[in-house]
């Protein structure tokens, strides 16, 4: 594109978004809201008329369900190559309509590769300008052609769609130009181009900022929004004078300008490589930012001027370009733009979101400060980052062609997150973190037989909330976890260089995933590495099984004959997996094991049976399989190899790997649940712990305890079960208490700092009162003074929620005014969580009352307050009926959300465990099929699986347990 042709097409742009003036506004957003009461009707406001006719003035034939606009997929007729898009949010309310709006212009080169009369370019919640022609878009032709006349436009609300169609065909191979210009709601939904607000010097400020993925950039320009249909962006923002405006590229240049007298800054930026719509910026925000070089890339961190004068952006600063060049080494690929932008934003759904070079955080995921943020929210930040910037090459540079391989971009980054931040700091060992973080965490939804593959067919996700539902755990945690396990049995080393092959060749391109295995497979053959895979197997054989059918299988091992087997592993063995396999459920397992302490040689059980004689063990000896929980499987022993491990615990635990301590203890809980061993087997691992200081076997431990917790909480059983964990967590708090001074001291340890919380957590939960008597003066010494909070950062979640539960409504209070005057968001989060804690149910109400009110508790935060709530145990039925009768209120006001709904049904419903609740929840399913689940509607179902596991574990365990924790309690 000349580059005579691209300034006058900008100054066109300029004078369309000028002549967007503000009478057209309230036009606009009668428009907007019409389509939003239509979407509910499933009716479109301007339909066409329904007799139309074709190219050729024959009357259409095809019924309307059949027509390329009631589809949700774009045709393969058109592809876009370049846009010029300007946008001009305005940061104050438009006085007439009382809303928030932002104007624009875009004009979009796209290529005709099929000869087509129909131009579909997606649209949600745009109120068109007509053009001169009385369309809702202009059409002109490149390359010397002259296009055909429009003779329809008009909006698809339910596929949202702009549907122009032409007085003839659009030539293959000829290049045109779609002009539209536009007026949008810049609306406090957190999707698309939005808004979010904060308060500062008692002043409200309003940033303008996007989030796109999965299906919003509509929401912001008409585009061609999948992720297939890259193109060149040159993006504009026009913005108060003193305000920032940034988007995915540098600036190349600004200017002051007045429209319709409105003194104006516009801000050009360079054009983006080719790439995805959902991955673009744009914000435009008062906020300062702090930066530096790493090589030839420029790093900033931008957040709000207190922020960043408090020097909260430091941290993430300093850890940014060691994980990107870390990554530029393990990609063996340089980042392949000039800069860098982080930005914190006071309202942000996700975590964060991957924008090329702009990524948007929540202000907790980016913000740091060691007078407020724990050793957990700076892990997060590391973490966070590292998924983020993987995501610059692993999704940006490389994008999957379609969502149904969501999984393989948000897997891989959940994995290598570890890795950047491992690097970043080498001393914390988060590489291992993954088995609690995710593997264990994702084990117990792949458990369920409403659980699914990682992988979907391309044909089954067509709508956004089938989109949205795929960021689930699955795709990020068992991704992660199977990513993970590929590399460990390949090698690293073999599988970056097969990584840097498939992102080299696909640089700017899209794929599918099985591309990444042609390359792996390709690296194995080239590093004659074809031993690390099963005889005559490729990559693809063995990731497919656990690629294309759900779950994952428990082995199970004789050490008395060395022979083991392999099944699907249920949770609950009654339930009835309806999902065909073509692989009948087996895996090809890659087998690691050690006797003893002594490592052996792997092995891979490709069978539903084996027999390997080195597992045999004599003696006391002891067989462990896994090492590291590099597989995605859970590991069955005999009973003469389960006590001798037992007997090893006790006698010295350290003889077992810390990870395998943890993965003992999970196991066999898990194993205990599915009726794989007894229940009083698992209880049995926890004897040791009272010797155990490490955080991984004791993180393990109380996650699985907790699960006794939410059955036995409201149960006779309580007091044992108080009586029997008090007794264990004694020797851990004194520990800490000795190793601490007196908790005036902080561990040295990055773990040891998280399995210090855990002493003094479950010490206050159990009534070891030297713990409640400890945070509740340190919590009394804060209420009375109240600028000198002399609880340590790590400790606060743990002492305010003690204190408060401890407490009134004075101690709530308190933390209700903390919450409110935080002036780091990861204080605000920490009391935000406390205040859940509170053990009086008008409190605990009149908390559930504010989480709706968007000024008390911010959108993003509403759910998961609400399922803070829930795990109180005195919360728990009132979140529930306060949830069931607002569901179709939070269901319009709060969606959009990706992990939101999910969590919500998941988090209130996990105590379910009676005939009871079984009734309501299937009751609220009824009740709400008409409003729908979105997001969560596979939430839905696994909650009542769990509930109906959870009612028979009741009625199968509740006297063993008894039986047993009368025996071992104090
Ligand atoms: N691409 C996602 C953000 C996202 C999630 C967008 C859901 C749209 C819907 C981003 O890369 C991501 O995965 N963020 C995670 C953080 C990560 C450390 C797991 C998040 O937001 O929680
Ligand atoms: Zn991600």
């Amino acid at each position: 594109m000349g580059k005579g042709f691209f300034i006058s097409k900008t100054v066109g742009v300029v004078g369309i978004v000028l002549g967007v003036g503000a009478v057209s506004t309230i036009i606009a957003l009668s428009v907007v809201y019409s389509q939003e009461k239509a979407k509910n009707l499933e009716v479109s406001p301007t339909k066409p008329p329904t007799t139309t006719t074709t190219s050729t003035g024959a009357p259409a034939t095809t019924e309307p369900s059949n027509e390329q606009w009631h589809k949700y997929r774009l045709p393969d007729t058109l592809l876009p190559e370049s846009y010029e898009v300007t946008l001009w949010p305005r940061l104050e309310k438009d006085a007439t309509s009382g809303l928030y709006i932002f104007t624009g212009g875009s004009e979009v080169t796209f290529r005709c590769v099929k000869e087509t009369d129909l131009i579909l370019i997606h649209s949600n919640k745009l109120n068109f300008t007509k053009g001169a022609n009385g369309h809702l878009a202009t059409l002109t032709g490149l390359d010397g052609s002259s296009p055909p006349a429009i003779t329809q436009s008009w909006l698809e609300v339910r596929t949202q769609f702009l549907v122009v169609k032409l007085d003839g065909n659009l030539k293959a191979d000829q290049r045109y130009v779609l002009h539209t210009q536009f007026t949008g709601e810049l609306a406090d939904d957190l999707g698309g181009f939005y808004r979010s607000v904060y308060m500062e010097d008692g002043v409200e400020k309003v940033v303008a900022t996007t989030q796109m993925q999965p299906t919003d950039a509509r929401k912001a320009f008409p585009c061609f929004d999948e992720p297939a249909m890259k193109a060149i962006f040159n993006i504009t923002l026009i913005h108060p004078r003193d305000r920032v405006a940034l988007s995915n590229m540098e600036e190349i240049a600004a200017k002051n300008i007045t429209i319709d007298g409105i003194e104006v800054t516009e801000t050009k930026f360079a054009p983006t490589p080719r790439m995805s719509t959902y991955l673009l910026a744009f914000i435009v925000s008062d906020y300062t930012s702090i930066g530096m070089m790493a090589g030839d890339v420029q790093i900033r961190i931008f957040a709000r001027r207190k922020a960043i004068a408090a020097g909260q952006g430091e941290y993430a600063l300093n850890v940014t370009g060691p994980i990107l060049k870390y990554f530029e080494r393990y990609y063996s690929a340089p980042y392949p733009l000039k800069k860098s932008d982080q930005i914190a934003l006071p309202d942000f759904n996700a975590g964060a979101m991957e924008n090329w070079g702009l990524i948007t955080y929540r202000e907790t995921a980016l913000l740091y400060d060691p007078a407020f943020s724990s050793n957990a929210n700076k892990e997060r930040i590391a973490t966070i980052i590292g998924h983020e910037l993987a995501h610059m090459w692993f999704g940006n540079l490389v994008t999957l062609k379609w969502w149904n391989d969501l999984w393989l971009n948000e897997g891989f980054a959940s994995y290598v997150e570890y890795l950047g931040a491992d690097d970043a700091e080498p001393s914390w060992g988060v590489k291992d973190l993954i088995v609690l973080g995710d593997v264990h965490r994702v084990f117990a939804v792949d458990a369920l037989a409403s659980s699914h593959p990682l992988s979907s067919k391309e044909e089954e996700i067509q709508r956004p909330e089938q989109i949205s539902e795929l960021f689930d755990a699955i795709s990020y945690s068992k991704g992660a976890s199977v990513l993970r396990m590929l590399s460990s049995f390949l090698t690293e080393e073999v599988f970056v260089q097969g990584l840097s092959t498939y992102l080299n060749t696909f640089a700017y391109n899209n794929t599918v995933y099985t591309d990444l295995w042609d390359h792996l497979q390709a690296a194995v053959e080239k590093t004659g590495s074809t031993n690390k895979l099963p005889p005559n197997s490729r990559v693809h054989d063995v990731m497919n099984r656990w690629v294309l059918q759900m779950g994952f299988p428990v082995v199970s091992i004789d050490a008395t004959t060395g022979s083991l087997s392999q099944q699907h592993f249920l949770l609950d063995p009654d339930s009835v997996v309806d999902r065909p396999s073509e692989f009948n459920y087996e895996w090809f397992v890659p087998i690691t094991w050690q006797k003893s302490g002594t490592q052996g040689t792997a092995f891979w059980l490709l069978d539903k049976t084996a027999t390997n004689n080195d597992l045999k063990v004599t003696g006391d000896q002891w067989v462990l399989a896994n090492l590291n929980v590099t597989g995605f499987y859970r590991v069955k022993y005999d009973d003469a190899n389960y006590a001798k491990l037992l007997n090893q615990l006790t006698i010295d635990h350290t003889v077992i790997p810390v990870i395998n301590r943890a993965q003992l203890i999970d196991d066999a809980f898990n194993l205990a649940r599915a009726k794989h061993v007894l229940t009083t087997l698992a209880l049995d691992m926890t004897k040791y712990l009272k010797a155990e200081t490490e955080y991984m076997p004791w993180e393990s431990a109380l996650d699985n305890l907790d699960f006794f917790y939410l059955m036995f909480d409201r149960s006779e059983i309580y007091g044992l079960l108080q009586a029997y964990i008090k007794g264990q967590v004694e020797p851990l708090f004194n520990y800490y208490q000795t190793m601490t001074e007196m908790w005036t001291k902080v561990p040295d340890g990055h773990t040891d700092q998280y399995n210090q919380v855990n002493a003094l957590r479950m010490a206050c939960s159990t009534g070891i009162s030297a713990c409640t008597q400890l945070v509740q003066t340190w919590y009394k010494a804060w209420m009375a003074n109240p600028a000198n909070n002399p609880i340590h950062p790590n400790l606060r979640s743990t002492v305010y929620c003690s204190a408060i539960a401890a407490g009134g409504v004075q101690e709530w209070d308190h933390g209700w005014k903390m919450f409110q005057s935080a002036t780091i968001a990861t204080e605000a989060d920490k009391l935000r969580s406390s205040l859940a804690c509170a053990s009086q149910p008008w409190l605990l109400n009149r908390y559930l009352e504010y989480t709706l009110n968007a000024t008390l508790i911010r959108k993003q935060d509403a759910t998961s307050t609400i399922v803070y709530i829930a795990n109180n145990v005195v919360g728990q039925p009132l979140a529930w009926d306060f949830m069931r009768a607002n569901w179709a209120y939070i269901f319009n006001e709060y969606g959009g959300g990706s992990f939101s709904f999910s969590n919500l049904i998941n988090g209130v419903t996990k105590r379910f465990s009676t005939e009871f609740e079984l009734q309501q929840l299937q009751q609220f399913k009824k009740d709400n099929a008409h409003v729908g689940f979105g997001s969560g509607t596979l939430a839905v179902e696994q909650s009542i699986e769990r509930t109906q596991a959870n009612i028979k574990w009741l009625k199968e365990n509740k006297d063993n347990v008894e039986k047993w924790l009368k025996q071992f309690s104090p």
